[in-house]
């Protein structure tokens, strides 16, 4: 992924008749940056020359704190999704010198010729923002009726491994296991709603999202794999099972439960929907963020994080509290899911799904393993990725001899 920066300092004509730095303003603002990149790259008349026209088709923009004349931004981008005729560019704002996240936005281009119909992206773009690490392809699938964001490693090293993310999150949070589980096919999806996916406005349940992930698998050509959940990536691997069983090889639970949501549950879920139709991510994040990580992780993962949520559309963050809250109890397929290599995870310090329900699934799935993973909360893939890839990795190797 191609990342750069570009600085922008606040003019007063730049703000509105309170001092606030204008919300249209970002507009300007994130498109000159863009042409600064061009410039640095290759050439802010690439697509002259080329005769390929960036149209925006699409702009999200999340507005999180006011900035003021004089105020120095740092704009940043990467290209989070580089198609045949279009690509994504995610852009954030922050304020130097002390950080703050000012907004962030993300950008659909279509490179059109002059009579308007879709052409490939000038292949110099492409190369100057391709900068990825080697064997890693992200692509865009049509599954279902959207298109879903998919990255893949190690395509016919070894069996398939496919990573499914938890709320409200994205395929990053396995970062570390992509890169380094070499002789793996390792494939994480943003699922829909998350990530760099797109974002229907209705369409989410368990149902939906097990549909997406097999339409994944069928467009791969893959028949069986290794389905590795985080909490509701969990859930969702539930209901792949009691529909396609035959297709799972292996199966990592972690940070999990079976059960359902209680009705105290429930209305927590109806809380923090309402709340993210108001305030947006941010109350997703406000919600999540305090009880992911232990008091010990690093304010970069935090921030990291932090940052993925942000960009979480509303429309995919109110469908996944939904399917969360209707979702069906599990805890009677465990028992059932004898001859499926199992290996369930937790972080010691978990709050949200503590270590005893991960007890208590192994206890109940014939054979299961069971591993914690010491000064980790929930998201053990991304507080301790060394120790949570290590543990895949010998539960991986035990699947492949
Ligand atoms: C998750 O990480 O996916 C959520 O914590 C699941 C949940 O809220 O039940």
């Amino acid at each position: 992924m191609h990342s750069s920066e570009v600085e922008h300092i606040v003019y007063p004509d730049d703000c509105d008749a309170f001092g606030h730095l204008n919300q249209a303003a970002f507009l300007r603002i994130f498109e000159r940056a863009r042409w600064d990149i061009m410039a640095r790259g290759p050439g802010m008349d690439v697509f002259e020359r080329t005769g390929a026209w960036p149209a925006v088709r699409k702009t999200v923009i999340d507005y999180l704190a006011p900035a003021f004349p004089g105020d120095r931004l740092r704009v940043q981008h990467s290209v989070v999704h580089l198609g045949f005729t279009s690509f994504t560019m995610r852009q954030t704002a922050r304020r130097a010198p002390d950080d703050t996240l000012i907004a962030t936005a993300e950008f659909v281009f279509v490179c059109i010729d002059r009579q308007g119909r879709p052409i490939p992206v000038p292949a110099e773009v492409g190369e100057f923002f391709q900068a990825r690490p080697s064997g890693e392809t992200v692509e865009s699938i049509a599954v279902n009726g959207v298109q879903l964001s998919v990255e893949q490693r190690g395509a016919g090293t070894g069996p398939p491994v496919l990573f499914v993310h938890g709320f409200p999150l994205d395929r990053t949070i396995w970062e570390h296991q992509l890169d380094n589980l070499t002789g793996f096919h390792c494939i994480a999806p943003d699922l829909r709603g998350m990530g760099s996916s797109e974002a229907p406005d209705l369409g989410y349940s368990m149902s939906t999202y097990a549909e997406d992930l097999v339409g994944i698998l069928d467009s791969l050509g893959l028949s069986r794999v290794v389905l590795c959940g985080l909490s509701m990536g969990g859930y969702i691997a539930f209901e792949f099972l009691r529909r396609w069983r035959e297709r799972v090889l292996g199966l990592i639970l972690m940070d999990t439960r079976a059960e359902a949501d209680s009705a105290e549950g429930k209305k927590a879920r109806e809380g923090l929907i309402a709340r993210v139709r108001e305030q947006g991510p941010i109350a997703a994040a406000e919600a999540m963020l305090p009880r992911f990580f232990t008091a010990q992780v690093s304010p970069e993962i935090i921030e990291r994080v932090r940052t993925s949520i942000m960009r979480a559309p509303v429309a995919g963050l109110v469908g996944a509290l939904t399917a969360m809250r209707e979702r069906p109890d599990s805890t009677a397929l465990l028992p059932t899911l004898t001859g499926i290599p199992t290996l369930v995870m937790a972080g010691a310090e978990d709050m949200i799904t503590p270590p005893s329900l991960a007890q208590s699934m192994a206890t109940l799935i014939p054979g299961a393993r069971l591993m914690e993973i010491p000064a980790a909360g929930h998201l053990p893939c991304v507080e301790q990725p060394v120790a949570t890839t290590r543990a895949m990795l010998k539960f991986l190797q035990g699947i492949r001899s």
